[in-house]
């Protein structure tokens, strides 16, 4: 992919509906023989990928629009019907492109009382293990082995709810446990549950679908299990981490741009965080607007949280703007020790960062100048798309495959506010 920088960005943004909503949403209709739509679903390779995972389990998957959608911003809807599962067993081979397919271990031994699901791979943003989901359904009475690279679940008597207090905040366990207890005897309590709201998103999916769910938004989850769950109509949410990213672009190249469908609610403290910054930001009926018109940039100190703190998946879209701040700012990084990978990339436009353990530190320089830089993992890599922005001259980013699997059309909505960016076959 190459950008020319300097130019700034003016016009409309259509925000896709969540990545990290759709995975898990898809994977809840493994616990209903009946049809689960969901409308608003983005067209990603992580998505096209766990639905290549899901029929393999024997779900059957039909996409309307596909061809003349008239409107392509509003997203796809999918219908999921997983009314026989044909194979409890997710092999290596798909599961290690994406970690979140991880996560049909907890619906698969909810409802088959079995699973065999290959350990994850996903982005290389350290070592990410996955106890806490096996924790978790240890818990409902589970057995677990590991054999061969795989987890094998087995509750041959079915799941039995329980109280799970978890030792560290985790998105992807608490999606395991909340659907694993909606389909378990009895009651599960959730303590420390993650609090993104694309866990609320999965939750009042799965209470439309029959679950009896309590405490949404709260770190602690009350779910009465049932032992059939039914059809249900979803709309995936709008995607925060694409409105933040989206955001940072306006921000580091200059501009105005309405972010249609975003909702600031979902993304406050990075919305904040960009005030700081001398960043204009208002919301409207339709969205929200970001702009910064000829103003300098201050620099920020801040450390990623699990939600509602700074997230981690937007870290690094904040360093690569902070490397033209009127100053020094400083990033820790809390959720995972190796996301540091655009660091030495942004230094080859010139950044000026040091990195000391969890913690970066980030002196502003007046120029970026373009390069050839490398992706490394989803979120590092639009990172150098904004700082590509910033830089003048060219950018070149090679392996922006990893852009696909999260980020919709990046190239025609940034190029239809203006930006000078395309993607280079071969
Ligand atoms: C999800 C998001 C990802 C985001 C991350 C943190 C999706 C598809 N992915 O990933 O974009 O960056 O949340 O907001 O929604 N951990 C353990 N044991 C476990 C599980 C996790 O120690 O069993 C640790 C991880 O190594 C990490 C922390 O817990 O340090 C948080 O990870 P987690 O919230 O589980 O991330 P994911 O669900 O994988």
């Amino acid at each position: 992919m190459s950008i020319v920088g300097g130019r700034p960005l003016n016009g409309t943004i259509a925000i896709s509906g969540a990545k990290n909503a759709a995975l898990p949403l898809m994977i809840a209709s493994l616990l209903t023989p009946e049809r689960l739509t969901l409308k608003n679903v983005p067209s990603l390779a992580d998505v096209t990928l766990l639905g290549r995972i899901l029929r393999n389990h024997g779900v059957d998957l039909t996409i309307d629009g596909k061809r003349g959608n008239p409107a392509p911003h509003l997203g796809e809807t999918f219908h999921l019907t997983a009314r026989d599962i044909v194979d409890t067993t997710a092999p290596y081979e798909l599961v290690s492109r994406m970690r979140a397919s991880f996560w049909v271990l907890g619906p698969l031994v909810a409802r088959c009382g079995e699973a065999r699901v290959s350990m994850p791979g996903g982005c290389a943003i350290g070592t990410r293990p996955v106890d806490l989901h096996l924790m978790a359904l240890k818990a409902l009475g589970a057995e677990i082995d590991i054999d061969g690279g795989y987890v094998v679940a087995k509750a041959p008597r079915g799941l039995k709810g329980a109280r799970v207090v978890f030792p560290k905040v985790s998105v992807g366990a608490t999606h395991t446990l909340l659907m694993a207890a909606s389909l378990a005897t009895g009651e599960t309590v959730i303590e420390n549950a993650a609090r993104e709201p694309e866990i609320g998103d999965v939750a009042e999916c799965l209470i439309k679908m029959g679950a009896r769910i309590e405490g949404l938004g709260t770190a602690r989850l009350r779910v009465q299990g049932t032992d059939h769950l039914e059809g249900a109509v979803h709309t995936v949410l709008p995607d925060r981490i694409e409105t933040g990213t989206y955001a940072f672009a306006v921000a580091a190249a200059g501009g105005s741009v309405e972010l249609k469908g975003a909702r600031k609610s979902l993304l406050e403290t990075a919305f904040r965080t960009l005030a700081k910054a001398g960043v204009a930001v208002t919301e409207n009926d339709t969205g929200v607007r970001v702009a910064r018109n000829g103003g300098a940039l201050e620099p920020i100190t801040v450390e990623t949280q699990p939600y509602p703190g700074f997230p981690t998946d937007l870290q690094a879209q904040l360093m690569a703007l902070m490397t033209k701040a009127r100053g020094t700012s400083v990033i820790r990084e809390t959720i995972f020790e190796n996301r540091f990978m655009h660091v030495q990339e942004l230094a080859r436009l010139g950044a000026d960062i040091q990195l000391q353990g969890d913690t970066a530190t980030v002196r502003g320089v007046k120029t970026l100048r373009g390069a050839q830089v490398m992706a490394t993992d989803l979120r590092a890599s639009v990172s150098l798309v904004i700082a590509g922005l910033m830089a003048e001259g060219q950018t070149t980013i090679n392996r922006v495959y990893h852009l696909d699997r999260g980020f919709e059309r990046l190239e025609q909505k940034l190029s239809s506010c203006g930006a000078s960016i395309e993607r280079l076959v071969g």
